[in-house]
């Protein structure tokens, strides 16, 4: 048994590097079983101290310093480190190492994936390739020298800008790639290999011109015509709107199909997956469409949030991640719909952020120890660190705000920084000291907003009176009250609005008053989600379904029948309530007619609360509950609009085909209604599922139609199951989402039945986790059967996931984090397998998680 507690990496403990690496020459000779990598490292020291290298897995060949081999006494190493105690004072050190990329499965540092060489260096992947300091303040000059046989690899391509290239005896060709900005070694990227290429040219605001090219599989070129649409957009908007222009001649991704994550900001060459590049609208939904497009600029923004100024330590992460995250929600806002793209970040935080934060990893924004940094990617420091962004910007005022980013950018342009100088511009844009503001990096958990109502019905004044509180978490006995910007309205029942503000709540409690002489107002509280809190507001239902239908902001509509639909949901699984309310059901089909003409808007509408969502909400927690109470109020909510989504169905689709905001929102309406005729599933609705399951001329409306039969289940399901994959099953991307949807509806059997199929392949981050991710993720009543079905057959596939990618089985894991909060049964088998992983032989990745979530 494992009695080891993983070694903690302390912020406390920084210490500068005491060398600089000015500059480094890097020669690759690339063979996928024996890639030689010489590296040419112009040091210079700084302070007194050993030379410490990282290294993982590397064959020394050869060490120099000024030319003169090292002897093996002046140096030792460990398993993960090389160590010159006696390093001169400004010198060369040359390496040369051998390494083996078609046995790299971690992916992380150089691998080969579909017969192509690629990288991935973020966080500590650098010292998979060479000996280096593999960290985020040492930051180099790179120039890299690439060679290979020309016929397999005929492009090759690193970060900067291409310099020479051409051919060499034996068949074989280099490249060479100089970058001119210092860079730190996460940031380091080689692709080769033989790829189509789509090319495309943007022009700068400075009137530089940049050559644009995305590398994808052998007749695909086509399809990424939208990832380039989605680049240069973005580049134009971090000009328009923060002013910052592109730096280099070149701008390259390329596309691997073998990827732990979604794409990766490397200089100059961006290296994504290829769900998050391919597209057409014959393969990819609205929601592929709209997330590359959001990727795409995201790892775009990190040029300047992350490339040009970058981390100091791990510990500051959230530095870039959370304020590219921000940068990237408000490029969507600007593209497309504002209210429905903040009701889509709040849903996806609330699915992941808030959990994590309830749970056993609950950590801050900027942590202070981590035992795992690859586990340190988490909801907690990309989507609540968005969410300080935002607060920050309301808090001190956008005005102030876009002054702090101008200042952050000229001041910090070139460093390795932190938290505290970046608020230190916004200190000095404002005029306002924002120390207690700045506690959101360091208290985790989310804050609770209770909010009381006192109506002095003679003078006419409504007193509502605010109380912070927050939670106590592991290490913090005492936690502080958060400042926060609280946007608040106030109606008289008729609808008019009477007065509307920012309460800036400092400390414990807040309180605002309004005099209005007529009847007593109605609240509108936190709107557009001003901060990422949980609201309790005891108002009446017949107060909210009023505020329904007369609240003007979009964000608290939807929010007003979500809070009624989750008490609903709750009092029918635990509470013996037998059917959704007629007048709540009524209010939501007002509200969907109401904003038929903004279908993306009442899509939203439609959608009740998830079971993930719900879980947290009653302690125990019942899945299967929830999943049935759902279910029912599906179904009543469909008979009421029945005639309006039969119409919508009845409808033409747009055509032509385009993946526009306002095409995307109609199918979103269509969808939702085909997802609700999947759950009452009656005979005239499955005949309807497969005819417009048959008739789709899309793939939003196709998967749409697949899910429903799925849902729907029988001869019916398994006809459009082996439709869909005969029409498909040379797509990787669209297989992918054939195993998600039975996934994301079967039981354990079906799950059984997938990770048998010929075509699931434990080596391919997104067919695992379109199988396993998707069932311990999002089909909770399966995934937490009481019998721990779901548990075992998903723990058997994650340790054998561990042996070969632990990065990737760490995330799964973390399905089993809400193992308290269960019904018994549940709980307690969802308890016995993390222990029984415990006990075997896990990665320290994946013993990191199960220890926290056992703790
Ligand atoms: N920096 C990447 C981003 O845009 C995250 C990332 C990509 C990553 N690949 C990774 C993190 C591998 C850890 C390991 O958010
Ligand atoms: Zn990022």
């Amino acid at each position: 048994m494992r009695t080891d507690t993983p070694v903690q990496t302390k912020l406390a403990d920084y210490t500068p590097y005491p060398f600089a690496i000015d500059k480094v020459d890097l020669h690759f000779d690339l063979e996928p079983k024996a890639t030689r990598v010489r590296a040419c490292l112009q040091v210079r020291r700084l302070e007194p101290g050993a030379l410490v290298l990282d290294g993982i897995g590397l064959t020394l060949n050869a060490l120099e310093i000024d030319g003169v081999e090292v002897p093996e006494s002046a140096y030792h190493r460990t398993e993960e480190q090389l160590i010159l105690n006696d390093a001169p004072d400004d010198f060369t050190l040359e390496t040369d190492v051998t390494i083996d990329p078609s046995a790299n499965t971690v992916l992380s540092g150089l691998y080969m994936s579909g017969g192509r060489f690629c990288t991935q260096c973020e966080s500590t992947g650098f010292r998979r390739i060479t000996f280096w300091p593999d960290r985020p303040d040492v930051m180099s000059r790179f120039f890299v020298r690439i060679e290979g046989e020309k016929a397999t690899y005929p492009i090759m391509l690193s970060n900067g800008t291409p310099g020479k290239s051409g051919d060499l005896d034996n068949g074989r060709h280099f490249a060479e790639w100089d970058d001119p900005h210092l860079k730190p070694s996460y940031l380091f990227a080689l692709c080769a290999g033989d790829y189509d290429v789509y090319r495309d040219q943007f022009t700068t605001m400075n009137g530089d011109a940049v050559d644009l090219a995305v590398h994808v599989d052998k007749g695909q070129a086509e399809r990424a015509a939208w990832a380039m649409d989605s680049l240069k957009a973005s580049m134009k908007w971090d000009e328009d709107v923060f002013k910052r222009a592109y730096d280099l001649g070149v701008f390259n991704i390329v596309a691997v199909r073998d990827f732990n994550f979604g794409a990766m900001e490397n200089k100059g060459l961006n290296v994504f997956n290829s769900a998050y590049v391919l597209a057409s609208e014959d393969t990819a939904t609205d929601a592929d469409f709209e997330a590359i497009e959001s990727i795409v600029a995201h790892e775009y923004f990190h040029n300047w949030t992350g490339n040009r100024i970058t981390c100091r330590d791990w510990f500051q992460l959230c530095l870039k991640e959370g304020l590219t995250v921000y940068r990237d929600q408000r490029f969507s806002a600007d593209m497309r719909s504002a209210a429905v793209q903040r009701i889509k970040d709040v849903i996806r935080l609330r699915a992941s952020q808030f959990p994590e934060d309830a749970g056993p990893l609950t950590h801050a924004v900027r942590p202070d120890h981590y035992a795992s940094i690859d586990n340190l990617y988490t909801a907690t420091v990309y989507e609540k660190g968005a969410e300080l962004i935002r607060m920050l910007s309301a808090y001190i005022g956008e005005e102030a705000f876009a002054e702090g980013m101008q200042i952050y950018f000229d001041r910090h342009d070139g460093d390795a920084t932190t938290i505290e100088n970046f608020y230190a511009c916004f200190e000095t844009a404002s005029g306002k000291d924002l120390t207690a503001f700045r506690r959101w990096y360091s208290q985790p958990g989310t804050p609770t907003l209770t909010v009381d109502e006192n109506w002095d019905q003679t003078s006419g004044t409504l007193t509502v009176s605010i109380t912070q509180s927050n939670p106590t978490t592991p290490g913090n006995d005492t936690p502080v009250a958060l400042p926060m910007p609280i946007r608040i309205a106030a109606f008289d029942p008729s609808g008019d609005k009477i007065d509307e503000t920012v309460i800036m709540v400092e400390g414990q409690t807040a309180s605002w008053t309004v005099s209005h002489n007529a009847a007593k107002p109605l609240l509108s509280i936190n709107r557009g989600f001003s901060a990422p809190i949980r609201l309790l507001h005891d108002q009446s239902d017949e107060d909210r379904l009023a505020l329904a239908r007369i609240d003007d902001d979009p964000f608290n509509q939807w929010e007003t029948l979500q809070t009624l639909a989750r008490d609903t949901l709750l009092a029918m699984a635990y509470e013996n309530q037998a059917a959704p309310d007629a007048a709540m059901i009524q209010a939501f089909a007002d509200a969907v007619r109401q904003n038929q003409e903004d279908p993306a808007f009442a899509a939203l509408l439609l959608r009740l609360p998830s079971v993930g969502e719900l879980l947290h909400e009653h302690k125990p927690a019942d899945p299967v509950a929830l999943n049935e109470s759902r279910r029912a109020f599906q179904i009543a909510l469909l008979e009421t609009l029945d005639k309006d989504g039969q119409a919508m169905l009845d409808a033409a689709v747009p055509t032509p085909f385009a993946p526009t905001a306002d095409q995307a929102g109609i199918r979103a309406l269509r969808s939702a209604y085909i997802g609700l005729l999947g759950v009452r599933a009656t005979d005239a609705d499955r005949a309807r599922l497969t005819a417009l399951f048959d008739a789709a001329t899309n793939m939003t409306e196709r998967l749409a139609a697949l899910r429903a039969l799925c849902e729907a289940g029988g001869d019916d399901k398994r006809l459009a199951v082996s439709k869909f994959y005969d029409a498909w099953s040379d797509n990787d991307l669209v297989i992918d989402k054939w195993f998600a949807v039975q996934a994301g509806t079967g039981d354990d059997k079906d799950i059984q039945s997938l990770l048998n199929h010929p075509d699931f392949d434990l080596s391919n981050p997104n067919r695992v986790r379109s199988v396993v991710a998707v069932f311990a993720m999002q089909n909770l009543p399966a995934f937490h059967a009481p019998d721990g079905s779901g548990h075992k057959l998903v723990a058997g596939i994650i340790e054998e996931c561990d042996k070969r990618n632990p990065a990737l089985a760490a995330r799964l894991l973390q399905a089993y984090d809400q193992w308290r909060l269960l019904e018994p049964k549940a709980g307690d088998s969802a308890k016995q397998v993390l222990k029984d992983l415990q006990n075997g032989d896990l990665s320290s990745n994946a013993a990191d998680i199960v220890s926290r979530a056992l703790a």
